[in-house]
């Protein structure tokens, strides 16, 4: 705990990483693993500590802003479990009073049991992966949970938790427009305030969602990202406004300060190597890079262009040192790729832009 505390531009976040799942989707691609005997969940929580602990050394003068719980499959860790962690965060750094503690929860069951221990613990919003409202579909994506299942976790969830967002994927084979129109409204009826919808595969299905999404009054903030005035997943925002973040747990990103310079580090994936590395070495990090200023300009538009706030021109030259050329900008804007707001130095993509967003960035970083 540090007093004095400061909140850096962009913000601060941490990102703790539970590995572990039931079963493995087969379109999944995060760090995830399926064990068979119990996982020894003490063992990870200290050592989740103890490399949290090591990244308080890059970031304890930060306020923390937002906790994010992420997988893998949180929602698999015991209510205990995720109270440890969180008190020793607390007893790490200075918190917001204002803090968002958020966890991914799959929706069995079993799981939405938990819902109240982690409330209890702290949490303040939980992220549900309900990812379609057809059975059929959940089959198809390998979940272990019906439709049905899924609308009674996001019950539950409201009766414990102020903030609930839902993850959908779409853009499924043989999904019609109309199929996922209505599927979206049926879960807009229960009334959230933040959904994350993904692409499975690239298709003009993205269309639809801002026109769905505004009638409830859900207004997209970022590509996949609708959310009520004041309910934007905070947590996310530090990525994409380029904040700083600590990420403890297997195969986990931070993105910290060290000597004046932007370090990225990123640890182990395997969990029991994870485990053992921490415990022996005080930390899980297996890639330390320094950021050149080219890294950290692309990033940061890569991140802040997502965003339908966009960024802040003067801060990219501040954070980086280049400058980006308003000719270009001004042409961008014309051919109706960008909104380039020269008054207040900002530039933010259009729809006609996002889907080329990489060619856009690759036009505004060479000029
Ligand atoms: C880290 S995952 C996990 C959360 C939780 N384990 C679950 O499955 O509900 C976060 C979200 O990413 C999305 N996702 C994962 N793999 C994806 C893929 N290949 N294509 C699109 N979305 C994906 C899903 O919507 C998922 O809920
Ligand atoms: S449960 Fe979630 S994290 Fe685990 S494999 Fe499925 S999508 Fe990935």
């Amino acid at each position: 705990m540090t007093h004095n505390a400061v909140r850096p531009d962009g913000g601060f976040g941490i990102y703790v990483h539970w590995p572990f799942c039931k079963a493995k989707c087969p379109y999944c691609d995060f760090n995830s693993h399926v064990r068979h005997q119990p996982v020894d969940q003490k063992e990870f929580a200290k050592a989740l500590v103890k490399e949290l602990a090591h990244q308080h050394s890059y970031s304890s003068s930060y306020v923390v802003d937002a906790v994010f719980f992420g997988g893998g499959t949180p929602s698999l860790m015991s209510g205990e479990t995720v109270s440890y962690i969180i008190e020793n965060i607390k007893k790490l750094w200075t918190v917001s009073d204002t803090v968002e503690i958020n966890l991914e929860a799959n929706p069995t069951s079993v799981e939405s049991q938990n819902f109240k221990d982690y409330a209890d613990a702290g949490v303040n919003r939980v992220s549900l992966g309900v990812q379609s409202l057809r059975d059929d579909d959940l089959t198809f994506l390998g979940r272990q949970h019906s439709a049905r299942e899924a609308l009674e976790a996001l019950g539950v969830a409201r009766d414990n938790f102020t903030r609930v967002s839902a993850d959908m994927i779409y853009t499924r084979p043989s999904q019609s427009l109309d199929d996922w129109r209505s599927e979206l409204k049926e879960l807009l009826a229960y009334d959230l305030d933040h959904l994350s919808l993904y692409q499975l595969t690239i298709e003009p299905l993205f269309e639809i969602n801002n026109e769905i999404c505004e009638q409830a009054g859900l207004s997209r903030y970022e590509v996949s990202n609708h959310a009520k005035p004041g309910a934007q997943c905070r947590h996310n925002l530090i990525y994409w406004n380029y904040g700083f973040y600590a990420g403890v747990g297997p195969g986990a990103h931070a993105r910290l300060m060290d000597d004046m310079k932007h370090v990225s580090l990123v640890s182990e994936k395997n969990p029991e190597d994870w485990k053992d590395k921490v415990t022996r070495d005080g930390h899980g990090t297996v890639i330390r890079e320094d950021l050149n200023a080219r890294q950290i300009a692309d990033e940061f538009l890569l991140m802040g262009l997502r965003l339908e706030s966009g960024i802040d021109i003067l801060r990219y030259q501040k954070l980086s040192g280049y400058v980006l050329d308003s000719s270009t900008l001004k042409g961008l804007n014309d051919q109706g790729f960008i909104r380039y707001d020269e008054a207040q130095n900002r530039v933010r993509v259009t729809g006609k832009g996002l889907p080329v967003l990489n060619r856009i960035i690759e036009e505004i970083s060479f000029h």
